[in-house]
């Protein structure tokens, strides 16, 4: 009743929080963070994944075991104790099956004239009977069962699965008997179709929301976050619900990679971005410049772009102060026998990424510091200068993962301080340089980002001619999937749809 007592100014007030609240709201709806990553499942995808999923789940039928029972009827006036044991499906087909995508809820499975043929042993005791045994042929068919999963994300950002509708019809179940008597006969017979068919209604439902409650239990234990390497993590937690269409489901992730062991978010958020309308594939995959622009700021961070060039790295040329009398004699002239000379690259900033329709590129922008190492080991500073770095960002995929590798374009040297002055010679410093970083420093920096990004993607799958087309601002993969067995088999389940 205390709503009687406040004030109309306390009701103003009220209305004032009431609204404030609303348009906060609304307002971190609009908040709501763009993905970096998202994938789409084309009906394509769904079909080929009911494929796989009937075939796994024939092979599980067959294999189950059943536990026997028993137990006492009444028939005719004669109390029979009986025991059914030994139960195992012989035979199960599933000749009409097929999934769409409900959109707004998940996704339907439905399963037409099914038939399994099921063998067990009996065994009975009645009054006045002597004992008796056999086996039994129960025979189930016209089963119709549909299916509809609900997808959601949990408060983690994981992925949630639950049976929204289950619902079962049985036409048929004709029991035949190996042996026995034909009152055996029709005791079992009637008994057992009775039974089964009531066990079946109650449990089949139930069984499958429990596997599925396994199967959620599953996807909430998937780890959110990827380890790329030593230096990084990939985010993949999902940033909304996932969007059900008629055609596809979309699903939109994170899609930040980070320093390991620091989660800061960078201080750039991901643009929005598009799949294209398409379902010739099973699976589209679209990367965000904002997901490259997150590897780039973290392997900054994680010191990848720092690179010493020593005499040992340096393979392919002679590391010496003796390289100075070919381009800057005025340095020569100061080391008449030849001392290794170290060569200290490092990025001044996160390199830049820009994805165009003709191709990714990567701008590192930095400075070199250059060395003599004396014989007493002591280091004398020579030269030092700005360096911007152009290269071209080479994307592949290759088992399950993006590999970016990077191939030297241009390179812009200025110098900033020396020991001796030449000017003159800069683009002579400009060319070796260049002939270095070729050389030595991008195959150093590929060989760290070799490792590759790891693409979402299911368990025991690998992507099937991946093609990569790279947008404005963002580059989708488009691909199929194969199912690989656990245990290694390489190929495809036999199965018909
Ligand atoms: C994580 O990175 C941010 C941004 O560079 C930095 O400000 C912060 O101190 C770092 N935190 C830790 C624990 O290293
Ligand atoms: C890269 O080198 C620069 C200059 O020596 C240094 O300031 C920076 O801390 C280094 N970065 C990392 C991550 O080691
Ligand atoms: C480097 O110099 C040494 C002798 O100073 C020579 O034996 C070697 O072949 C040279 N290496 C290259 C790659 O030029
Ligand atoms: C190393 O040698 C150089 C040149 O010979 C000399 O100037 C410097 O003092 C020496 N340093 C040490 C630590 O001995
Ligand atoms: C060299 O690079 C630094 C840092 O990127 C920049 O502040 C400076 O202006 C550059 N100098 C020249 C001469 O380009
Ligand atoms: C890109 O990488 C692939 C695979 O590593 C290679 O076959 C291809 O030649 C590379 N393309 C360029 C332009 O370097």
């Amino acid at each position: 009743m205390w709503y009687l007592q406040t004030s109309p100014c306390d009701k103003g007030e009220k209305m004032l929080k009431m609204w404030y609240s609303f348009l906060l709201c609304l307002l971190s709806l609009q908040l709501d963070a763009n993905p970096g990553l998202k994938v789409r499942i084309t009906q394509k995808g769904l079909d080929y994944g009911r494929r796989i999923g009937m075939e796994l789940l024939k092979q599980a039928i067959l294999k189950e075991t059943f536990p026997s029972w028993t137990g006492q009827e009444s028939f005719s006036f004669v109390k029979v104790n009986y025991k059914i044991s030994g139960l195992r499906i012989n035979a199960v087909d599933f000749p009409e099956t097929s999934a769409s995508f409900i959109p707004g809820t998940g996704i339907s499975l439905s399963v037409a004239r099914a038939s399994a043929t099921i063998s067990a042993d009996w065994r009975m005791k009645a009054w006045l009977l002597s004992r008796d045994q056999g086996g039994i042929t129960v025979s189930i068919s016209g089963l119709f069962m549909a299916v509809v999963f609900e997808v959601s994300r949990d408060s983690t950002g994981r992925l949630s699965m639950l049976v929204h509708n289950c619902q079962l019809i049985i036409n048929s179940i004709k029991v035949k008997l190996n042996e026995g008597s034909s009152w055996v006969y029709s005791f079992l017979s009637g008994y057992l179709e009775k039974t089964i068919k009531t066990k079946l209604d109650k449990n089949l439902c139930l069984n499958i929301k429990y596997k599925i409650q396994m199967m959620d239990a599953q996807l909430r234990k998937l780890k959110v976050l990827s380890q790329i390497d030593a230096f990084a993590q990939i985010d993949y937690s999902l940033v909304s619900s996932p969007t059900v269409f008629k055609s596809h489901i979309n699903l939109d992730l994170k899609g930040t990679v980070y320093p390991v062991g620091n989660h800061t978010d960078p201080p750039f958020v991901p643009a929005p971005f598009a799949l294209p309308n398409q379902g010739d594939s099973m699976l589209y995959l679209g990367v965000s410049n904002y997901f490259l622009k997150s590897a780039s700021l973290a392997y900054y961070r994680a010191g990848v772009f720092n690179i010493t060039i020593s005499q040992e790295l340096a393979t392919s040329f002679n590391l010496t102060t003796a390289i100075f009398n070919d381009f800057v004699p005025q340095i020569a002239v100061y080391y008449i026998t030849a001392h290794p000379v170290l060569l200290k690259l490092m990025a001044t900033s996160p390199p830049a990424v820009s994805l165009q329709a003709d191709g990714c590129s990567l701008q590192i922008t930095g400075c070199v510091d250059v060395f003599v190492v004396l014989p007493n080991s002591t280091i004398q500073y020579i030269f030092t200068g700005n360096l911007t770095a152009s290269t071209r960002a080479n994307l592949t995929v290759t088992k399950q993962k993006l590999i970016i590798s990077l191939l030297l374009k241009r390179l812009q040297f200025s110098l900033l301080h020396s020991i001796a002055s030449f000017s003159e010679q800069v683009s002579l410093v400009e060319n070796f340089l260049s002939y270095a970083l070729q050389s030595v420093v991008i195959p150093v920096i590929n060989d760290k980002l070799g490792k590759g990004f790891p693409l979402p993607n299911l368990a025991h799958t690998i992507l099937i001619r991946p093609v990569i087309k790279i947008n404005q601002g963002h580059l989708v993969i488009s691909t199929d999937v194969h199912y690989k067995q656990k245990g290694g088999g390489d190929e495809d389940l036999h199965s018909h749809s």
